[in-house]
């Protein structure tokens, strides 16, 4: 395996910005997870990925999908064998609670889904998060999503709510 991540095409975000580089592999693939930040290539990479699956797939109206938190959140981008960008995730700190870190945007480009690579994303972001001291994690987790995150841990905190027409409901974490 290491063999093929080196042949492969180079990884587009900045290594040496993330010593904890994850590397995932499952029995269907292998990803890598790295930081891309706010106005970096990497960053590009984020905007396509989340522009193709929440604003052309799930109709998210386009000029809400970058928000204010964007520039200051951790990005992640999750890259497969070939190096391609499939997947990212966001995290940042609660503006009220700095102890509490928001997790969120995570898409993953559909023809990458039920191989790994959501996982790889997560345990990226729960790491960062573990490792910058934060004590809980929270997301608003789209309905069909949250047997993917209940996985991690995650646990339901709310009722069911509309955001943009897609049924939501808040999840927690202890950390
Ligand atoms: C939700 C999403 C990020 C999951 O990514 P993924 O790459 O398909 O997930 P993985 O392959 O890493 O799955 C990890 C585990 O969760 C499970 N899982 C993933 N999605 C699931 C779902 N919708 N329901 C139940 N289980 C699910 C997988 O079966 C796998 O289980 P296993 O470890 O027992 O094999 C992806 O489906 C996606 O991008 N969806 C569209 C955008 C979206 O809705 N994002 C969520 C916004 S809140």
């Amino acid at each position: 395996m290491q063999n093929q991540l080196a042949r492969a095409a180079p990884f587009p975000i900045a290594l040496a910005d993330f010593p904890r580089i994850l590397a995932s592999v499952t029995h269907k693939a292998s990803y890598r997870v790295g930081p891309a930040g706010w106005n970096t290539p990497g960053f590009e990479q984020v905007r396509a990925i989340r522009f193709e699956v929440f604003v052309d797939e799930q109709r998210v109206p386009a000029e809400i999908e970058i928000d204010e938190m964007d520039p200051v959140a951790f990005h992640v981008v999750a890259c497969d064998e070939a190096g391609g960008a499939v997947g990212t995730g966001r995290l940042f700190a609660d503006p009220r609670e700095p102890d509490l870190a928001h997790i969120g945007r995570m898409a993953v480009r559909a023809g990458a889904r039920g191989s790994g690579c959501g996982a790889a994303i997560m345990q990226a972001l729960l790491a960062e998060a573990r490792e910058r001291g934060f004590r809980r994690a929270v997301l608003s987790a789209q309905t069909h999503a949250i047997p993917f995150y209940a996985k991690f841990g995650f646990r339901v905190t709310g009722e069911v709510y509309d955001d943009v027409g897609i049924p939501h409901q808040d999840m927690m974490l202890n950390l």
